[in-house]
Order: structure tokens, then sequence, then C-alpha cells
């Protein structure tokens, strides 16, 4: 029933209690210990490694691309077969304008790298690119969770109304850990909404 972890654990409620707890901790030490600023904004290898320390010490799959394909509603996500060429391509997009970035991190959220816990790790790094490059971050507490993932949904196809929803949420308090750990207290994963469909390759 739960996605298989570290832990052993098998209900899937209990999971995300344990996950919550354990890759909030992780969040904030990236934060603290100065290692979120040490990484080169708008990498993959940034990517990688938030997804990797926030979540190694539950999944073997922590910081790596997943192996099986993915799609959520009526969205596919990047195909396993393109993934890495994918990650190549965004990886050169531009991002020196809140515009440029914010098309950067929609395509990141086509990608999917991972296989679970995607949301959390690339909200972190599209404020790590907001902050390095033009001093703001969002604030997700300014963030309607529906309005959020409505136009998420609709990114792929058109980019105006996340653009305009964090474009209203950004703040110069780049520096404060309350604004940061909203990003991930901002999950609907802690809230039961998991499920994708899954192709086993
Ligand atoms: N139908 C969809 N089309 C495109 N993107 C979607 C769709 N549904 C969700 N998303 C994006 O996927 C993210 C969730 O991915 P995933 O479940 O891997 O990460 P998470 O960290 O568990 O979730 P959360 O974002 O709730 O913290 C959402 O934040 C949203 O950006
Ligand atoms: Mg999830």
């Amino acid at each position: 029933m739960a996605l298989e972890n570290k832990l052993g654990i098998t209900d899937s409620a209990e999971l995300a209690r344990e996950e919550e707890k354990i890759s909030k901790k992780k969040a904030l030490w990236l934060f603290e210990s100065g290692t979120l600023d040490s990484l080169k904004a708008g990498t993959f290898a940034a990517l990688q490694e938030i997804h990797k320390c926030l979540f190694e010490e539950l999944y073997d799959f922590a910081g790596k691309i997943r192996t099986v394909n993915l799609a959520k509603g009526n969205f596919r996500f990047a195909p396993v077969m393109y993934l890495e060429a994918a990650l190549g391509n965004i990886e050169k997009m531009p991002q020196s304008t809140y515009d440029e970035i914010i098309e950067k991190y929609v395509e990141m959220n086509v990608a999917h790298p991972f296989r679970e816990g995607n949301g959390r790790s690339t909200r972190i790094w599209l404020d790590h690119i907001l902050k390095m490059e033009i001093g703001k971050v969002v604030d997700w507490s300014k963030v309607d969770k529906e309005d959020y993932l409505l136009a998420m949904e609709r990114s792929p196809i058109k980019d105006v109304e996340i653009k305009v929803l964090l474009k209203e949420a950004l703040t110069d308090e780049v520096d404060s850990r309350e604004v940061y750990m909203k990003g991930i207290d901002h999950s609907y994963y802690y809230e039961g909404y998991t499920t994708y469909k899954i192709e086993e390759l």
C-alpha cells in the first residue's frame, strides 16, 4: 500500500507522517548549514542534491532519476526514455528574469525527475533560483493550494496563471527561515493527495 521505504512502514498515513517530520528536519538543515547556498542555482545537480537531502533517510530513490513513467490527472510527465535529454535541455534554459525562471520551473515540473517528492524539492529549487537571480522568493503562505494546483495542471499548456499567482506572492525576505519552510509546508502529500498512475517499465 505505502511506497517502499527504508523504515519498513507499510501504512501510507504513517509514512506520510514520518515523511513530513523527516523531510522538514532535513529541509531546515539544508538551509541552516549553508548547503543550499553552495549549490549552483538552476542546475539539475542542485535539484538532485535537494531531493537527496530531503528523502535519503526514507527512500533508496532519493536524488535518483525515476525508472517508471508517471502520470497525474490526465497529464503524463516526461517519459523515462527522454528524461535525461530533457533535464539537460532544461538546465540550459535562461533564468535571468522572473518569467524565464517560472518557465524553467514549469519545464522541470513536466520532467518530474523523481519517483515521489517532486513538488517539495522543486519548490525549494525554484526559490533558490529566484533568490540567487532576482533577490526574491515566493512566500508560499500567500499562495492558495487549490489555485496553485490548478495553475500547475494548466502550466504545460499555458503558464500565465502560475506566473501571475506566484508573482503576487514574491517577497524580499530571502533569508527568513520561516518563509523558506513554507515551501515544504505547502505540500499536498501530507494531506493524502498522493496518487500517481504508474506504468512499470
Ligand atoms: N495534473 C498535473 N499536471 C502537471 N503538474 C502537476 C499535476 N498534478 C500535480 N502537479 C505538480 O506535481 C507536484 C507534485 O509532485 P509530487 O507528488 O512528486 O511531489 P510532492 O512533493 O509529493 O507533492 P507536493 O507538491 O504536494 O508537495 C505538484 O506540486 C504540482 O506542481
Ligand atoms: Mg507526492
